[in-house]
């Protein structure tokens, strides 16, 4: 079987102007050859200045949505081939903030993840439950319905990446057990159209936690929020990737 890659993705969210692109230029100095692949995905006003000044490093750049439509009347969006023709390698899809602000479904996701592929961006697919579900015991059903539902046909480790978010863990400073990320990454294992997809973790991962996340079997990697934004956190944090 084929190994799956290491990445640690930094996820900014809408936080970023162009003064904190200082934080991307000291990460990509502070990283030497790193062994796991290592990613940005700022705001989208970002991706073109970030890929310049970061071309040549270690450090990739990403979008954090697209529409699923190529081109055409859709004000205020921004489409997969715009994010590649910025410098843009990698795009998240259907982060949980993106399902609950702007109602995306699984299918919408599918299709965005379509036009991805089409414009030659690996993916990065977010799944994750809520509280509730996870107290009604409903998790795995949850997640592996997402998966089966917003991974589109075609799907291989070259073109996708999934992240499992636990809703209730994005932001909070909470995370789930490491037999809870355990059980959910095994599962997902095992339901991959191809077995090489990476699987990362995401939810309150700090330099304090990563590596005992990172020493989960079936965890590739992490999709990093607010622990991103600062070059010596998120390079700790590759550091633990690194090693593990
Ligand atoms: P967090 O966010 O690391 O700030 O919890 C993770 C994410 O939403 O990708």
């Amino acid at each position: 079987m084929t190994q799956a890659c290491k990445l640690a993705a930094g996820n900014w969210k809408m936080n970023g102007l162009r003064a904190d692109m200082a934080e991307a230029r000291a990460l990509a100095t502070a990283l030497t050859a790193p062994s796991c692949g290592v990613l940005l995905c700022p705001p989208a006003t970002l991706v073109a200045a970030m890929a310049d000044a970061l071309s040549g490093s270690a450090v990739m750049v990403g979008g954090q949505d697209c529409h699923a439509a190529a081109s055409g009347a859709h004000t205020g969006d921004i489409s997969a081939q715009m994010l590649a023709d910025s410098g843009a390698s990698y795009v998240i899809l259907g982060h949980s903030e993106r399902r609950a602000d702007h109602g995306e479904s699984s299918g919408d996701v599918a299709a965005k993840a379509r036009a991805a592929h089409a414009a030659g961006l690996i993916a990065i697919i977010c799944l994750g439950e809520t509280e509730a579900e996870r107290d009604a015991g409903q998790t795995l059903d949850v997640v592996l319905r997402q998966l089966a539902e917003s991974v589109p046909e075609g799907a291989t480790a070259a073109n996708t990446v999934i992240a499992y978010e636990p809703v209730w863990a994005i932001g909070t400073g909470r995370t789930p057990t490491l037999e809870q990320i355990s059980e959910v990454h095994d599962a997902l294992r095992a339901n991959l159209p191809d077995s090489a997809i990476s699987l990362l973790y995401g939810g309150s991962v700090k330099p304090g936690n990563a590596a005992e996340i990172f020493a989960i079997a079936n965890v590739d990697g992490a999709l990093v929020g607010g622990a991103s934004l600062k070059a010596a956190d998120f390079g700790a944090i590759v550091a633990a990737l690194d090693a593990a």
